[in-house]
């Protein structure tokens, strides 16, 4: 499908989301931005090919990049303009729960022509992103998504240019359109809606990046894909990860040479321009090994900004105010993923009832956590967990499926302690971890904000077709 895809992508530049900003402060409250949920038409792909009709916020892909500094205080009114209930869920903001956006859970949908305020504190600086939380593995789909960053008190020294990447997957028909089909038994079955369609920042980039020789550029990527997972080569250039999952990380370059992005995942790199004047990168997607694709290319201009890169090291970001997990007294809590398709149905509990393997199917429910799965559009169910405010977890988990999943949890940060059995030498905190097929990870975390939060995966296909929990924080 890719090969249709290079061949619908032939066109459309680069462009920057418009940020929205702290602009309009009244009286010392907070900025209050508003966000309209709404239908659009936006040239993903680019003349010839006709505009695509899509649902984005404010009508754009991605919506505007919401920028605010670490310890403002947030206000975003929503206001529901499509023609079905939604939400707005703030990823891997430790926010309080009632504003975690989670309907029936946190709060009451929002009718078409309904409002609603979200307004926190933000914490933690970083690259996050927000999006629907309700008929995800659609309102996503569709385009509803945008980057949020929260920026450092002291801007990190060194950096030339903050640069934000939000990459999206979409499945288009030959006319541009949207294929229906959403959240099919196929693609919730197995790896979830891939699209054969790429895009960063809402188009499927023609024109290269422009970059210039010597520039230091801040790099946010935000995976916005339903079930896309990105690995992403930057060809001739060795960016370093600073952050992953809003949360800094010691400068390092990236494990096998590739930035690996799991759906709802961010990581900020550092990227030193090392060619000449003139020059061309290609950024390279290698996840899929068979579907390896040029994502799209640097250009470095005539100028250079100067002689040489920085000298400079690249900077290390200064930790969030995060409360360290005590593992020694961590009560350790097993979390099984099971289900899909090549994999064991055991049947599984869905609000308080057992329901066979047959049963799950005609539900439309493919997975299960523990044993327990949530049906179609019910977000209210038993608790995977009960965990006791201020003490510390870890949950062991472990893949039983032949898919990937990344897994999130709302309302905290967790550090990821090992992956398949072997410690994690930065121990990254993270609100996703993403799981290879028969794998496993530990995370660890301080159950210190009160609530009940969902725990689910990021390929919002399983999310709908039952693989989403909820963990209490009393
Ligand atoms: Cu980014 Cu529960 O989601
Ligand atoms: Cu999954």
């Amino acid at each position: 499908m890719l090969g249709g895809s290079a061949a619908l992508a032939a066109t459309a530049g680069l462009r920057r989301a418009p940020a929205a900003r702290a602009a309009d402060r009244l009286g010392g409250g907070p900025a209050t931005i508003r966000l309209a949920a709404q239908a659009g038409t936006v040239p993903l792909v680019g003349p010839p090919h006709p505009a695509t009709l899509v649902w984005g916020y404010d009508g754009r892909i991605p919506g505007p990049e919401i920028r605010v500094r670490q310890g403002e205080r947030l206000r975003v009114v929503l206001e529901n303009r499509l023609p079905e209930e939604t939400t707005i869920h703030w990823h891997g903001l430790r926010v309080p729960n009632a504003m975690d956006g989670v309907p029936h859970l946190t709060q009451d949908p929002v009718p078409p022509g309904g409002t609603f305020a979200y307004e926190f504190d933000v914490e933690d600086a970083g690259t996050y992103w927000y999006h629907p939380h309700v008929r995800g593995a659609e309102q996503v789909a569709r385009g509803l998504c945008g980057a949020l960053i929260v920026e450092e008190r002291e801007p990190p020294p060194t950096i030339d240019r903050d640069v934000t990447w939000v990459l999206g997957d979409w499945r288009l028909q030959e006319d541009a359109q949207l294929a229906g089909g959403f959240g099919n038994r196929m693609d919730a079955g197995m790896a979830g809606r891939i699209g054969n369609t790429v895009t960063v920042n809402g188009r499927v980039p023609e024109e290269p990046f422009a970059v210039r020789a010597g520039e230091r550029i801040r790099l946010r990527l935000v995976n916005a894909a339903t079930a896309r997972i990105f690995g992403l080569v930057f060809e001739g250039h060795a960016p370093l990860v600073v952050a992953l999952n809003g949360h800094p990380v010691q400068p390092h370059a990236p494990g096998d040479g590739r930035v690996v992005l799991g759906p709802g995942e961010r990581a900020d790199l550092v990227l030193d321009m090392t060619g000449r004047p003139g020059a061309r990168a290609r950024v390279l997607d290698t996840f899929y090994s068979r579907l390896e694709y040029r994502l799209l290319d640097l250009a470095y201009g005539p100028q250079p900004l100067r002689d040489r890169p920085q000298a400079a090291p690249v900077p290390a970001l200064p930790a969030n105010p995060l409360p360290e997990p005590e593992l020694t007294r961590a009560e350790r809590h097993a979390v099984v993923l099971g289900g899909g398709m090549m994999g064991r149905l055991d049947g599984a509990r869905v609000d308080g009832r057992w329901l066979e393997p047959r049963e799950m199917l005609r539900h439309g429910i493919a997975w299960t956590i523990n044993g327990l799965a949530a049906a179609p559009g019910h977000h209210v169910h038993e608790p995977l967990a009960v965990l006791r405010r201020g003490a510390s977890y870890v949950l062991a988990l472990r893949n039983e499926t032949a898919w990937w999943h990344p897994m999130h949890l709302h309302g905290h940060a967790f550090r990821i302690l090992s992956r398949n059995g072997a410690p994690t030498s930065r121990r990254e905190w993270g609100d996703t971890v993403l799981i290879p097929p028969r794998d496993s990870a530990e995370i660890a975390f301080v159950a210190d904000n009160p609530g009940d939060w969902m725990f689910h995966c990021h390929v919002l296909e399983h999310q709908a077709a039952g693989m989403m929990g909820v963990v209490r924080v009393a």
